[in-house]
């Protein structure tokens, strides 16, 4: 095993330093979120850094890194207020990934990438209709990071769409029924396979 200190890690080049960081923090889930502007120009860029904040309310937090190099899905949740989290699948992974491009503000990257929208009543954000499992979300608070100029984006569940199928007896979703998928770093995509499921662990002692 070879031992890295920071040290020599700060020497490297910038994208390989960066690939190799990101991948430290392990498997991410793979997600599209969904947006409008203020003239309901639609938004869809890909974002792995997902997290569950709580059950109830049922809060999920994002990261959204610095204004100058992702500004569009910020400013419009900024702006509406509302977005949608769609779990990415493989049947359309390759096109998922590409909105994750530069795409200039005028661009609807549903459009530009071949996906779908779809909407539900009294609720301006987009879904992606490919996906098998997607929420949509109001803003709770956008916690500014300002040791490197990230936000922490947080957001309160108010509608979830999914298969019946896939929720069993105690409530949990089989998201790999559902094919969504994880990511690790900013290239590569997975599936995952379940290994095993255990009870609520109690303290022996
Ligand atoms: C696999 C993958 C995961 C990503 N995860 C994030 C993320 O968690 N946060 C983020 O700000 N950008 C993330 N990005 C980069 C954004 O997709 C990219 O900056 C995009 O252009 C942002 O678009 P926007 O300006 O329309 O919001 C990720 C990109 C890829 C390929």
């Amino acid at each position: 095993m070879e031992h890295l200190s920071i040290d020599t890690i700060k020497t490297w080049e910038r994208f390989y330093r960066a690939n190799f960081i990101n991948c430290l923090s392990g498997f991410k889930s793979a997600n599209l979120i969904g947006t409008v502007n203020k003239d309901g120009q639609p938004n869809l860029a890909v974002f792995s850094s997902v997290v569950h904040l709580g059950s109830d309310p049922a809060l999920i937090g994002f990261i959204n890194r610095p204004l100058a190099a992702a500004p569009h899905t910020i400013n419009n949740i900024e702006t509406t207020g509302v977005y949608t989290i769609n779990h990415i699948n493989p049947s359309f992974v390759e096109k998922a990934h590409q909105t994750s491009a530069k795409y200039p503000v005028d661009v609807n990257e549903f459009e530009a990438v071949e996906l779908t929208e779809q909407y539900i009543d009294n609720f301006i954000a987009p879904f992606v209709a490919e996906s098998n499992l997607k929420y949509a979300l109001k803003l709770v608070e956008i916690v500014p990071i300002k040791h490197n100029n990230t936000f922490l984006v947080i957001g309160e569940i108010t509608d979830i769409i999914v298969a019946k199928e896939w929720i069993t007896t105690d409530g949990f979703i089989n998201i790999d029924k559902a094919e969504s998928m994880a990511c690790l770093g900013l290239d590569t995509y997975y599936t995952a396979t379940p290994i095993a499921k255990f009870g609520y662990a109690k303290a022996t002692k």
